[in-house]
Protein backbone atom coordinates (compact mmCIF):
# COMPACT_ATOMS: atom_id res chain seq x y z
CA UNK A 1 0.00 0.00 0.00
CA UNK A 2 1.21 3.58 -0.69
CA UNK A 3 2.42 5.87 2.31
CA UNK A 4 0.23 8.40 2.90
CA UNK A 5 1.58 12.00 2.83
CA UNK A 6 0.99 14.68 4.74
CA UNK A 7 2.28 18.35 4.70
CA UNK A 8 2.01 20.05 8.30
CA UNK A 9 2.96 24.04 8.15
CA UNK A 10 3.95 26.12 11.35
CA UNK A 11 5.87 23.19 12.45
CA UNK A 12 8.65 24.73 14.29
CA UNK A 13 7.10 24.24 17.85
CA UNK A 14 4.09 23.81 19.37
CA UNK A 15 1.25 21.75 18.33
CA UNK A 16 2.39 21.95 14.50
CA UNK A 17 5.94 20.09 15.91
CA UNK A 18 3.95 17.66 17.59
CA UNK A 19 1.29 16.89 14.47
CA UNK A 20 4.83 16.15 12.11
CA UNK A 21 6.20 13.97 14.88
CA UNK A 22 3.24 11.95 15.38
CA UNK A 23 2.29 11.64 11.73
CA UNK A 24 6.09 10.23 11.29
CA UNK A 25 5.50 8.03 14.13
CA UNK A 26 2.67 6.60 12.93
CA UNK A 27 4.37 6.03 9.35
CA UNK A 28 3.61 8.56 7.22
CA UNK A 29 5.32 10.81 4.86
CA UNK A 30 5.53 13.84 6.37
CA UNK A 31 6.50 17.64 4.90
CA UNK A 32 6.69 20.18 6.87
CA UNK A 33 6.11 24.86 6.33
CA UNK A 34 8.59 26.54 8.54
CA UNK A 35 10.03 29.94 8.86
CA UNK A 36 13.21 29.50 10.99
CA UNK A 37 15.27 26.69 12.14
CA UNK A 38 13.74 24.18 14.36
CA UNK A 39 16.47 21.49 16.64
CA UNK A 40 13.41 19.37 17.73
CA UNK A 41 11.94 19.28 13.93
CA UNK A 42 15.34 18.60 12.36
CA UNK A 43 15.96 15.87 14.60
CA UNK A 44 12.79 13.56 13.32
CA UNK A 45 14.97 12.49 10.41
CA UNK A 46 12.31 10.88 8.49
CA UNK A 47 11.14 14.65 7.93
CA UNK A 48 11.01 16.84 4.84
CA UNK A 49 11.35 20.39 5.99
CA UNK A 50 10.80 23.11 4.06
CA UNK A 51 11.60 26.91 5.01
CA UNK A 52 9.43 29.65 4.52
CA UNK A 53 6.40 32.06 5.83
CA UNK A 54 2.95 31.15 4.56
CA UNK A 55 2.03 34.27 4.10
CA UNK A 56 4.70 35.10 1.63
CA UNK A 57 6.94 32.00 0.52
CA UNK A 58 7.83 31.01 -2.59
CA UNK A 59 5.72 28.06 -3.11
CA UNK A 60 8.14 25.93 -5.69
CA UNK A 61 10.14 24.43 -2.92
CA UNK A 62 6.92 23.17 -1.72
CA UNK A 63 5.18 21.63 -4.86
CA UNK A 64 8.80 19.97 -5.70
CA UNK A 65 8.94 18.45 -2.14
CA UNK A 66 5.51 17.03 -2.62
CA UNK A 67 6.56 16.08 -6.40
CA UNK A 68 3.68 13.97 -8.57
CA UNK A 69 2.78 12.40 -4.99
CA UNK A 70 -0.64 12.52 -3.85
CA UNK A 71 -1.20 14.59 -0.56
CA UNK A 72 -3.50 13.04 1.53
CA UNK A 73 -3.48 15.78 4.49
CA UNK A 74 -2.89 19.13 4.75
CA UNK A 75 -2.77 21.05 8.09
CA UNK A 76 -2.85 24.39 8.26
CA UNK A 77 -1.77 25.23 11.36
CA UNK A 78 1.01 28.13 11.47
CA UNK A 79 -1.29 30.70 13.81
CA UNK A 80 -0.18 34.01 15.50
CA UNK A 81 -1.79 35.90 18.91
CA UNK A 82 -2.35 39.81 19.20
CA UNK A 83 -1.89 41.77 22.25
CA UNK A 84 -4.46 44.59 21.26
CA UNK A 85 -7.67 43.94 23.32
CA UNK A 86 -9.76 47.14 23.01
CA UNK A 87 -11.14 48.54 20.04
CA UNK A 88 -9.71 51.85 20.75
CA UNK A 89 -5.82 51.84 19.57
CA UNK A 90 -6.61 48.83 17.79
CA UNK A 91 -3.22 48.35 15.43
CA UNK A 92 -4.22 47.92 11.78
CA UNK A 93 -0.61 46.18 11.15
CA UNK A 94 -1.94 43.50 13.96
CA UNK A 95 -4.85 42.45 12.45
CA UNK A 96 -3.47 42.50 9.10
CA UNK A 97 -0.51 40.32 9.71
CA UNK A 98 -2.82 37.71 11.66
CA UNK A 99 -5.43 37.69 8.55
CA UNK A 100 -2.43 36.87 6.37
CA UNK A 101 -1.49 33.69 8.85
CA UNK A 102 -4.86 32.50 9.82
CA UNK A 103 -6.65 33.47 6.07
CA UNK A 104 -4.05 34.20 3.56
CA UNK A 105 -1.37 31.37 4.44
CA UNK A 106 -3.80 28.50 4.48
CA UNK A 107 -5.98 29.77 1.27
CA UNK A 108 -3.06 30.27 -0.76
CA UNK A 109 -1.32 26.71 0.32
CA UNK A 110 -4.37 24.89 0.07
CA UNK A 111 -4.79 26.30 -3.44
CA UNK A 112 -0.96 25.51 -4.37
CA UNK A 113 -1.47 22.09 -3.07
CA UNK A 114 -5.03 21.54 -4.81
CA UNK A 115 -4.20 18.97 -7.35
CA UNK A 116 -1.74 17.03 -5.66
CA UNK A 117 -4.53 16.65 -2.49
CA UNK A 118 -6.73 16.05 -5.71
CA UNK A 119 -4.47 13.03 -6.12
CA UNK A 120 -5.37 10.95 -2.90
CA UNK A 121 -8.33 9.26 -2.77
CA UNK A 122 -9.69 10.86 0.23
CA UNK A 123 -7.57 14.01 0.81
CA UNK A 124 -8.43 16.24 3.89
CA UNK A 125 -7.47 19.67 4.61
CA UNK A 126 -7.60 20.51 8.95
CA UNK A 127 -7.40 24.09 9.25
CA UNK A 128 -6.25 24.52 12.92
CA UNK A 129 -9.19 26.83 13.84
CA UNK A 130 -9.58 27.68 17.72
CA UNK A 131 -12.48 27.77 20.32
CA UNK A 132 -12.59 30.76 20.24
CA UNK A 133 -13.44 31.17 16.54
CA UNK A 134 -17.39 30.09 17.25
CA UNK A 135 -19.25 33.43 16.62
CA UNK A 136 -22.14 31.42 18.82
CA UNK A 137 -20.11 31.16 21.68
CA UNK A 138 -18.70 34.46 21.32
CA UNK A 139 -22.43 36.18 20.67
CA UNK A 140 -23.10 34.14 23.98
CA UNK A 141 -20.37 35.33 25.94
CA UNK A 142 -18.97 32.50 26.77
CA UNK A 143 -14.94 33.65 26.52
CA UNK A 144 -15.73 36.75 27.93
CA UNK A 145 -13.48 36.39 30.87
CA UNK A 146 -10.50 35.29 28.42
CA UNK A 147 -8.11 38.44 27.48
CA UNK A 148 -7.50 37.30 24.13
CA UNK A 149 -6.84 40.16 21.04
CA UNK A 150 -9.31 41.07 18.48
CA UNK A 151 -6.67 39.98 15.88
CA UNK A 152 -6.55 36.72 17.10
CA UNK A 153 -10.59 36.49 16.85
CA UNK A 154 -11.54 37.83 14.51
CA UNK A 155 -9.27 36.75 11.94
CA UNK A 156 -9.42 32.88 13.43
CA UNK A 157 -13.40 33.43 12.79
CA UNK A 158 -12.58 34.35 9.13
CA UNK A 159 -10.25 31.40 9.24
CA UNK A 160 -13.90 29.45 9.94
CA UNK A 161 -15.51 30.92 7.26
CA UNK A 162 -12.60 30.14 4.84
CA UNK A 163 -13.09 26.63 5.59
CA UNK A 164 -16.64 26.75 4.60
CA UNK A 165 -15.84 28.59 1.70
CA UNK A 166 -13.53 25.65 0.45
CA UNK A 167 -15.64 23.01 1.60
CA UNK A 168 -18.59 24.31 -0.48
CA UNK A 169 -16.45 24.58 -3.36
CA UNK A 170 -13.97 21.16 -3.55
CA UNK A 171 -16.24 19.13 -1.22
CA UNK A 172 -17.38 16.67 -0.61
CA UNK A 173 -13.65 14.71 -2.68
CA UNK A 174 -12.02 17.33 -0.67
CA UNK A 175 -12.44 17.36 2.75
CA UNK A 176 -12.37 20.78 4.82
CA UNK A 177 -12.38 20.14 9.06
CA UNK A 178 -12.01 23.36 11.22
CA UNK A 179 -10.25 22.16 14.27
CA UNK A 180 -9.57 23.58 17.99
CA UNK A 181 -6.89 21.72 19.64
CA UNK A 182 -7.64 22.16 23.18
CA UNK A 183 -5.97 24.41 25.26
CA UNK A 184 -2.73 24.08 24.45
CA UNK A 185 0.37 24.11 27.00
CA UNK A 186 2.52 26.34 23.86
CA UNK A 187 3.78 29.63 23.16
CA UNK A 188 0.15 30.59 22.61
CA UNK A 189 -0.95 29.16 25.69
CA UNK A 190 -4.63 30.66 26.78
CA UNK A 191 -4.80 31.40 30.82
CA UNK A 192 -6.83 28.03 30.97
CA UNK A 193 -4.82 25.93 29.35
CA UNK A 194 -4.27 22.40 30.64
CA UNK A 195 -3.33 20.13 27.24
CA UNK A 196 0.11 18.88 26.14
CA UNK A 197 0.37 19.61 22.46
CA UNK A 198 1.68 16.08 21.96
CA UNK A 199 -1.55 14.78 23.64
CA UNK A 200 -3.64 16.74 21.41
CA UNK A 201 -0.91 15.54 18.20
CA UNK A 202 -1.93 11.79 19.19
CA UNK A 203 -5.85 13.28 19.39
CA UNK A 204 -5.90 14.80 15.67
CA UNK A 205 -4.13 11.60 13.68
CA UNK A 206 -6.19 8.97 15.53
CA UNK A 207 -9.26 10.89 14.13
CA UNK A 208 -8.04 11.50 10.67
CA UNK A 209 -7.19 7.96 10.61
CA UNK A 210 -11.11 7.30 12.18
CA UNK A 211 -12.50 9.11 9.32
CA UNK A 212 -15.71 9.41 11.13
CA UNK A 213 -16.30 13.26 10.52
CA UNK A 214 -19.00 14.70 7.56
CA UNK A 215 -16.64 16.56 4.87
CA UNK A 216 -17.00 19.96 6.67
CA UNK A 217 -16.36 19.94 10.13
CA UNK A 218 -15.85 21.93 13.36
CA UNK A 219 -14.73 20.32 16.00
CA UNK A 220 -12.77 20.33 19.01
CA UNK A 221 -10.29 17.39 19.72
CA UNK A 222 -11.49 17.54 23.59
CA UNK A 223 -15.29 18.56 23.10
CA UNK A 224 -15.90 17.10 20.19
CA UNK A 225 -19.13 19.38 17.38
CA UNK A 226 -18.67 22.81 18.03
CA UNK A 227 -21.32 25.49 16.94
CA UNK A 228 -19.82 27.68 13.95
N1 LIG B 1 -2.31 27.01 22.16
C1 LIG B 1 -3.61 26.87 22.19
O1 LIG B 1 -4.22 26.66 23.26
C2 LIG B 1 -4.41 26.94 20.92
C3 LIG B 1 -5.81 26.94 21.03
C4 LIG B 1 -6.56 27.02 19.86
C5 LIG B 1 -5.94 27.07 18.64
N2 LIG B 1 -4.58 27.08 18.57
C6 LIG B 1 -3.99 27.15 17.24
O2 LIG B 1 -3.03 26.11 17.10
C7 LIG B 1 -2.05 26.50 16.13
C8 LIG B 1 -0.67 26.23 16.70
O3 LIG B 1 -0.47 27.07 17.81
P1 LIG B 1 0.50 26.68 19.03
O4 LIG B 1 -0.32 26.73 20.25
O5 LIG B 1 1.27 25.48 18.71
O6 LIG B 1 1.43 28.00 19.04
P2 LIG B 1 3.01 28.20 18.88
O7 LIG B 1 3.75 27.29 19.77
O8 LIG B 1 3.19 29.67 19.01
O9 LIG B 1 3.29 27.77 17.36
C9 LIG B 1 2.89 28.55 16.28
C10 LIG B 1 3.63 28.03 15.06
O10 LIG B 1 3.18 28.76 13.92
C11 LIG B 1 4.34 29.20 13.22
N3 LIG B 1 4.07 30.39 12.43
C12 LIG B 1 3.51 31.55 12.83
N4 LIG B 1 3.42 32.39 11.79
C13 LIG B 1 3.92 31.75 10.71
C14 LIG B 1 4.08 32.08 9.36
N5 LIG B 1 3.72 33.29 8.90
N6 LIG B 1 4.63 31.17 8.52
C15 LIG B 1 5.01 29.95 8.97
N7 LIG B 1 4.88 29.57 10.25
C16 LIG B 1 4.34 30.47 11.11
C17 LIG B 1 5.37 29.46 14.31
O11 LIG B 1 6.64 29.53 13.70
P3 LIG B 1 7.87 30.40 14.29
O12 LIG B 1 8.60 29.47 15.23
O13 LIG B 1 8.64 30.75 13.08
O14 LIG B 1 7.27 31.59 14.98
C18 LIG B 1 5.15 28.22 15.15
O15 LIG B 1 5.78 27.10 14.58
C19 LIG B 1 -2.31 27.98 15.83
O16 LIG B 1 -3.04 28.10 14.62
C20 LIG B 1 -3.18 28.42 16.99
O17 LIG B 1 -4.01 29.50 16.68
C21 LIG B 1 -3.80 27.02 19.68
Amino acid sequence: MRTQLGVVTGASRGFGLEVARELAANGWDVITVSRGPSAALDAISSITSVRGDVTDMDLDGLLRAVGERPVDLLVNNAGVGGTGRHLHGLDRAELDGAFAVHVWGPARISGALLPSLRRSARPLVVNVSSRLASLNRQAAGEYQQLPTSYAYRVTKAAQNMLSICMANELGPSVRVWAVHPGRLRTALAPADADVEPADAARRLVALVGEDTKTPLSYLSLDEGPLPW
